[in-house]
C-alpha cells in the first residue's frame, strides 16, 4: 500500500505503485480537478504540484511520490472559500470551456511561489506546456497577473 500526502492529508492508496497519480486522484480519491487530456504528458490538463513544482500527473507513477507533498487544485481553495489564484480566474472570467484551466492554475501557482513578481513574459513562457483551444488567452494572462498582485505580501 502506498501512502501519499495530498493537500495536507495523508492518504493510503490501493492502486498498484505504477499507477499514474492522475488515475488515483480521480478514480480512487474523488479529486477531479486535474483533468485527463492526452494521457501522454503533452497537454498540461492533469498538472498538479509536487513539492511546489508543476508536474504532469498522467505520467507520474505514485511509487515516485511517497514522502513528497502533492497539491491539487482542491488544495488551493474551495467553492465556498476560493484561494487567490481561483478568485483571480473567476474575476477575470478566464475560463471558456474550462478544461485546461485547473492545470494552468497549478502551473501559475508554482510559478508565483517561485517568482512572486513574475513578468508577463515569464508567465507566457511558463504556460507554454498547456494546450488550450479556446479564446481567453489574454484573460488567463490577466488572471495570473491579478493573482500575483493579490498574493504579494502587504506592507504596512
Ligand atoms: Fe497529462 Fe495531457 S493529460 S499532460
Amino acid at each position: 500500500m502506498t501512502t501519499l500526502t495530498i493537500n495536507g492529508e495523508s492518504r493510503s492508496i490501493k492502486a498498484s505503485p505504477d499507477t499514474p497519480l492522475l488515475y488515483v486522484l480521480r478514480d480512487e480519491l474523488g479529486l477531479n480537478a486535474a483533468k485527463y487530456g492526452c494521457g501522454l504528458g503533452q497537454c498540461g490538463a492533469c498538472t498538479v504540484m509536487v513539492d511546489g513544482k508543476a508536474v504532469f500527473s498522467c505520467i507520474t507513477p505514485v511509487m515516485l511520490l511517497q514522502g513528497r507533498t502533492i497539491t491539487t487544485l482542491e488544495g488551493l481553495g474551495t467553492v465556498e472559500a476560493p484561494g487567490p489564484m481561483q478568485r483571480a480566474f473567476i474575476a477575470e472570467q478566464a475560463a471558456q470551456c474550462g478544461f485546461c484551466i485547473p492545470g494552468m492554475m497549478m502551473r501559475a501557482q508554482a510559478l508565483l511561489n517561485r517568482v512572486p513578481h513574475a513578468t508577463d513574459q515569464s508567465i507566457r513562457a511558463e504556460l507554454q506546456p498547456h494546450l488550450c483551444r479556446c479564446g481567453t488567452h489574454m484573460r488567463i494572462l490577466r488572471a495570473v497577473r491579478r493573482a500575483a498582485e493579490d498574493m504579494k505580501p502587504k506592507t504596512a
